[in-house]
């Protein structure tokens, strides 16, 4: 395996992505790892990643000069490589007169440049950094330059160091793969050998070792994350998991019971599910404000999770599906954050417990991947993303129990027919709201006066940025036609062809 120690940078879990695709395991550590607990793990080749300080700044981040005794390979990617410069003898670091940030041009000025074999004498590089290696350290040469960065890689290969200023592992370094497979297998001599199936078999070790007789709970909101790690829990520690469900009322036409037949029937997790929908509804009644909405949402939300909690006697685990995107976006990559729109946002004082976070080091398709390899069924493992205000969010204004009505059945519709089309993996999300306002039409020979659906489905990535999916018209006749007919009180059916921005994907 590669380690990655991590040096704060936005991309440093890309580096471990990257290699893992290339069937290598490699994990990201904190930089504050001593040699001794380095050489325990026996990787092939550790990577310093980049990071946002100055090797000169206060509170910089340094790391054990003993790793360089190791006799393990390391590279160091932008601060890394200035870290080495920093740290080992005759190695210079000058903060630089313009710092670079984007696309810049390098030549290879070596004709043993090890790790770019196989790639072009000039090629572009992703550079972000405000200082710059000025000498190389005892033993090292230059090996790349580039305009603004005469040092831009440069090499030990005796003792196997190795330093690049840019980011290999975005997309943007147009041969940063090939130069991070160069490190793995031509300098650290790795084998391909790692799969999705090792990863679970280390979890399961790591979660026994962690939990040993203890028991841990965990909340599941019925989507990917919260499922995996759960199929993932119950496989390593069997009945020492309890999972809490909330059903708040919320959820989409026959939600609860899918997730209760899977998970419980089929997996055998021990499930306590709750049926809070009346609370919820109760204290959603005359609420209009969108805010305000999510607000009582998430307060009753955690105040019933509390109480089940509580109810549960010696718990001291607290299992989260924490992704690695959830860790970026709560802006923290090193202290453990307790996902804020998740179903456990504050816990009271007298319920604390340790976190347990299997899936924190993995992207979104790797969980999917993940809850593939455990058996999980494909509507579960491939379920589009559900905001956890659920359908409250998609009824502008109040909440009624008849409009709520509308919506999931309208839901389940457009569902059913974008399945049936074959376009269910293509859209990122899809679903129905009611905006509330009313149209006249006519139906059979009568005047109508009832309700307008809108019909949201966008294609995404990550659903920071947005496009509204350009689905077959026959498709949307088809959908058009089968809630006006099948679900009460809808006349008309209109499509939201905006993106995001400026508009956002759900409505409120
Ligand atoms: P917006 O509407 O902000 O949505 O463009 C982007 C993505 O986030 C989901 N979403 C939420 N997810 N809790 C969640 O877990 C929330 O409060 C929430 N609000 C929006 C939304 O469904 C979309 O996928």
């Amino acid at each position: 395996k590669i380690v990655v120690l991590d040096f704060g940078s936005q991309y440093n879990q890309l580096i471990t992505r990257r290699i893992r695709d290339m069937g290598v395991y490699s994990e990201l550590k904190p930089h504050t790892l001593d040699a001794a607990e380095i050489k325990k793990m026996n990787p092939k080749g550790i990577i310093f990643s980049g990071g946002p300080n100055s090797v000169y700044g206060e509170g910089a981040l340094r790391v054990d000069p003993e790793i360089f005794n190791l006799n393990i390979p390391i590279l160091g990617i932008c601060y890394g490589m200035q870290l080495m410069a920093y740290a080992l003898p005759g190695g210079e670091v000058e903060s630089a007169n313009n710092s670079e940030y984007g696309r810049a041009d390098i030549t290879i000025t070596s004709d043993d440049a090890k790790l770019f074999v196989d790639t072009p004498k000039e090629q572009s590089v992703w550079m972000s950094h405000g200082d710059l290696v000025t000498k190389v350290p005892d033993g090292f040469e230059r090996v790349a330059t580039s305009k603004n960065c005469p040092i831009s890689a440069m090499q030990n290969v005796e003792q196997g160091f190795y330093g690049i200023q840019f980011h290999a592992e975005v997309r943007n370094t147009t041969y940063g793969n090939q130069i991070l497979k160069n490190f793995v297998f031509g300098v650290c001599q790795a084998d391909a050998n790692w799969s999705m199936d090792d990863f679970i078999d280390l979890q399961i070790e790591d979660i026994r070792a962690k939990v040993g007789d203890k028991k841990v709970l965990l909340g599941l909101s019925g989507g990917v994350d919260s499922s995996v790690v759960g199929v993932l829990l119950h496989k390593a520690i069997g009945d020492q998991l309890t999972c809490i469900f909330v059903d708040h009322g919320l959820l989409r036409k026959d939600e609860a019971k899918n997730v209760m037949e899977s998970l419980s029937g089929k997996f055998g997790l021990n499930i306590v599910m709750v049926d809070a929908s009346e609370r919820f509804l109760g204290d959603l009644q005359g609420v209009t404000e969108p805010e305000e909405k999510r607000k009582i949402i998430g307060r009753d939300f955690i105040e019933v999770f509390n109480e089940e909690a509580r109810k549960l006697d010696g718990i001291e685990f607290l299992a989260q599906g924490t992704l690695y995107t959830d860790v970026v976006e709560s802006g923290t990559d090193t202290a453990q954050t307790i996902k804020s729109h998740h179903n456990v946002g504050g816990l009271p004082e007298d319920l604390q417990f340790q976190l347990i976070e299997p899936l924190r080091s993995l992207f979104k398709d790797e969980a999917r991947e993940l809850g593939e390899k455990l058996g999980m069924p494909s509507n579960l493992v491939w379920r589009q993303p559900f905001p956890g205000p659920g359908l409250a969010i998609r009824v502008l204004g109040e909440v009624t129990p008849e409009k709520l009505e509308i919506v999931r059945e309208s839901d389940a519709i457009l569902r059913e027919e974008i399945k049936k089309a074959g376009l269910d993996r293509d859209i990122w999300q899809y679903f129905t709201i009611l905006p509330g306002i009313k149209s006249v039409g006519v139906m059979g020979d009568g005047r109508t006066y009832d309700y307008t659906v809108a019909i949201r489905a966008v294609t995404s990535v990550d659903g920071m940025t947005a496009d509204f999916a350009r689905i077959p018209w026959d498709v949307m006749q088809a959908i058009s036609v089968r809630i006006v007919n099948e679900v009460n009180r809808v006349n008309r059916i209109v499509y939201d062809v905006t993106s995001k921005p400026p508009s956002t994907v759900e409505w409120e």
